[in-house]
């Protein structure tokens, strides 16, 4: 059966990644990337594949189960990798609803849309692609393994716990091929500027305050996006249905260090004399109820599927720092209008 791939939340930050690599590598596959463009989605990141002839946007909500089935029956889906999500802690502080309609009723409209479409569950997959913060937070010691109970502390992650319980049901009760991935935190090219490595690029290469939240002693684990990218390509294809699979980059910085490398990195690449980014450092109110520590045990995925993080740290964010300084316009465009409003709302003046 010829596959046509339905991916959400192709224009987004890890959608984009996952679209132009199956895209690139899967000439045989029809990859339809379903998107409704929030503020974090943007077609300009698919400009690579946007011609391409296994490829098709559809703009499309997931809240618009009407709409949803029409995509399905048009490209006779055969196959769900859903990234489509409200992805920002901060923002789920602040309006946890918009992350409830989106994160949790949008998945439970895909599972159903996927469920009365497909005749034979048997020949289809759903992918859910979810985050380690529906862990928890760790203290200083240990991992987080595809066993570690459930524990979301922001309502970013309970609405990603909820989604993922939603797909695990929907599993154990309908009996749907499904998969699960629960990622760490990711960085690289056509991140929106929003978190905290591209949000620091940006003020470093403007010379504005960068805001560390409390001491910045609270540590997280980074993959690169393509890695993560490559591991759902592998998950996709070989992984076990009903199984979850934790990926993670072995990484794990202290955010002010992270801050730190950012400074040195761009001092010599903007030609600034040593030391003067880290002058524009600035600890600001902690988030509430931030969470310590996140670290994945990737072990699951590295034995039963082969998959390794193939870019060490400090060569990926040197590759993340060219990307954003030669792509001013994509930067611009994207910092520009209601950027500035969250920027204000968020960090004041
Ligand atoms: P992102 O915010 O960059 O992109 C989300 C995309 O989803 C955007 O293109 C947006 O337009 C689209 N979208 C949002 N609401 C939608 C809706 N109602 N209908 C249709 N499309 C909608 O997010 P990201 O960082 O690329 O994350 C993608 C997925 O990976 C999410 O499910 C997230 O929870 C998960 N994840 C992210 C990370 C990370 O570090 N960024 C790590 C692990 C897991
Ligand atoms: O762990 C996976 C998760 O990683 C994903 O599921 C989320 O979608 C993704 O947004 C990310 O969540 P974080 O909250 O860890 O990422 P963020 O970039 O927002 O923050 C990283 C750390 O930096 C965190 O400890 C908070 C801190 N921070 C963040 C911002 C935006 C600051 O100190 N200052 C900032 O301005």
């Amino acid at each position: 059966m010829k596959k046509n791939i339905l991916i959400t939340g192709g224009a987004g930050f890890i959608g984009c990644h996952v679209v132009q690599l199956f895209v690139q590598k899967y000439p045989e596959y029809h990859i339809i990337n379903l998107d409704c463009l929030t503020y974090a989605g943007n077609l300009e990141n698919l400009s690579e594949i946007e011609n391409s002839k296994n490829y098709t946007f559809e703009k499309v909500n997931i809240l618009d189960v009407e709409a949803l089935t029409s995509v399905f029956e048009k490209h006779q889906i055969t196959d769900v990798i859903h990234l489509a999500a409200e992805s920002h802690v901060d923002r789920s502080i602040t309006d946890p609803l918009a992350f409830v309609k989106t994160n949790i009723i949008g998945t439970v409209n895909l599972l159903n849309v996927a469920k009365s479409y497909w005749k034979n569950l048997e020949n289809h997959l759903f992918y859910h692609v979810s985050t380690d913060e529906v862990y928890g937070s760790l203290d200083h010691g240990g991992f987080f393994t595809e066993t570690t109970p459930y524990d979301p502390q922001s309502p970013y992650s309970a609405s990603k716990a909820a989604s993922d319980h939603f797909v695990r049901a929907y599993s154990n009760t309908y009996k749907l091929k499904t998969v699960i991935t629960n990622c760490s935190n990711n960085y690289g090219p056509n991140q929106f500027p929003e978190k905290l490595i591209p949000l620091c690029i940006n003020n470093i290469k403007n010379n504005r305050p960068l805001p560390v939240y409390g001491k910045g002693e609270n540590i997280r684990d980074w993959l690169y996006v393509v890695d993560h990218a490559r591991a759902i390509d592998m998950v996709f294809h070989n992984g076990k249905s009903g199984e979850t699979y934790n990926i993670g980059g072995f990484n794990e910085w202290m955010n002010i260090d992270i801050v730190k490398l950012l400074c040195q990195k761009m001092d010599g690449k903007l030609g600034r004399e040593k030391g003067t980014s880290e002058k524009l450092i600035t600890y600001v109110k902690d988030r509430a109820g931030h969470d310590l520590r996140y670290a994945i045990d990737a072990s699951k995925i590295q034995k039963e599927l082969g998959w390794e993080p193939s870019l060490q740290f400090e060569e990926g964010i040197s590759k993340t720092i060219e990307w954003y300084l030669e792509n001013e316009t994509w930067l611009d465009n994207v910092t520009s209008g209601n950027y500035q409003k969250y920027y204000q709302d968020h960090y004041g003046k």
